[in-house]
């Protein structure tokens, strides 16, 4: 069996929790060099940078990136200025431009929220104007952007056996910017319909009130960074929370895993984090290496030790971290 490289970042609070149990529970299904590098706070106040230029190498030599979560400074600190968030740069640096968020519960919900993750109001052109006094933030949609993503979307759902694909947008307001996105999406919609694949649009708004209401009614959603930022933490709400929430971050070149949640300083250190959403994103990164069936196989144990109520408080649990890894383990070794 082939050996990945892989560039684990734990960075700050809970990611030093989650990944080394998703770690311990990779390796009982493949053969794996785990290559591990700093970013976050921590790092910065140590070596003055939030992702030091050595990370940024060795992410771009491995096969694939595990991440955990990072704490960024509270606005008004000092260090802000000069602090680059890791998560951004590396998003922007290895062009990971379609960031794949699940949401199932194993039971019922089941949808993917597919956001653009390099462009849209995250580009990063925000500036203040003294003499008019305005704070301004640019919204950039380019119509490769919108292209790539797309398609990035269509493809998915031919690949999965997905059957809808919804633009999620606010076209009637923003009449350029998602004017365009919206155009594309049908534009490319003609090609995909061969294949049965249904298109159809919403506005921002009704979709954050159909995701609480009627959920069923997404298969896969493709919108905008910051709509999709938003979404997939309201989503995570119908399985509970962040707990259950996995994304991949994926470009041409380079793939990089990581569980939606934050650093969570209130709960870090106690050893009571779900650390499922870390290992869902572990299984989306089996699968992105090509080792199919053992990321099916980790998505079972999950299911099965949902099913039996192994859960840690976030879920309404009483089981630790290390519990909760302890039963995907045993699950694991009841197959393998
Ligand atoms: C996420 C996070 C990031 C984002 C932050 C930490 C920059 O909220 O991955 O959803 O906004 O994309
Ligand atoms: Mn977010």
């Amino acid at each position: 069996m082939k050996t990945y490289k892989i560039c684990v970042i734990e960075g700050d609070g809970v990611g030093k929790e989650v990944i080394p149990e998703t770690v311990q529970v990779l390796e009982e299904l493949g053969n794996f060099q785990f290559i591990y590098e700093h970013a976050g706070y921590e790092c910065f106040k140590k070596y003055g940078s939030a992702i030091p230029e050595r990370t940024l190498k060795s992410a771009k030599e491995c096969d694939a990136i595990l991440f955990g979560a990072v704490t960024t400074p509270k606005p008004g600190e000092l260090e802000k200025k000069l602090y680059k968030s890791p998560i951004l740069t590396l998003r922007k640096e290895l062009d990971l431009y379609a960031n794949i968020r699940p949401i199932s519960n194993f039971k019922d919900i089941d949808f993917i929220i597919i956001r653009e993750n390099t462009e849209g109001l995250y580009s990063g052109r925000e500036y203040y104007n003294p003499y008019t006094e305005e704070a301004i933030a640019e919204r950039v949609i380019s119509k490769k952007g919108c292209h790539r993503i797309i398609k990035f979307a269509f493809e998915y759902a031919l690949k999965h056996h997905r059957k809808k694909v919804s633009c999620i947008h606010k076209a009637n307001v923003l009449r350029i910017t998602d004017g365009l996105f919206l155009k594309v999406f049908y534009e490319l919609s003609e090609y995909y319909r061969r294949f049965n694949i249904i298109a159809d649009d919403y506005l921002v708004d009704a979709t954050a009130m159909y995701i609480l209401k009627n959920p069923k009614m997404f298969d896969i959603i493709v919108t905008t960074n910051l709509f999709g930022d938003i979404l997939s933490d309201e989503a995570s709400g119908l399985l509970g929370g962040l707990g259950l929430a996995p994304s991949a971050n994926i470009g041409n070149s380079y793939g990089l895993f990581e569980p939606v949640h934050g650093s969570a300083p209130d709960i870090a250190g106690k050893g009571v984090v779900n650390p499922l959403a870390s290992i869902l994103s572990g299984a989306m990164m089996l699968y992105y290496l090509g080792m199919k069936e053992e990321s099916k196989i980790l998505r079972n144990a999950v299911k099965s030790v949902l099913e039996k109520g192994h859960i840690t408080p976030d879920l309404g649990g009483k089981l630790k971290t290390k519990e909760v890894t302890n039963k995907i383990l045993e699950e694991l070794n009841k197959i393998i």
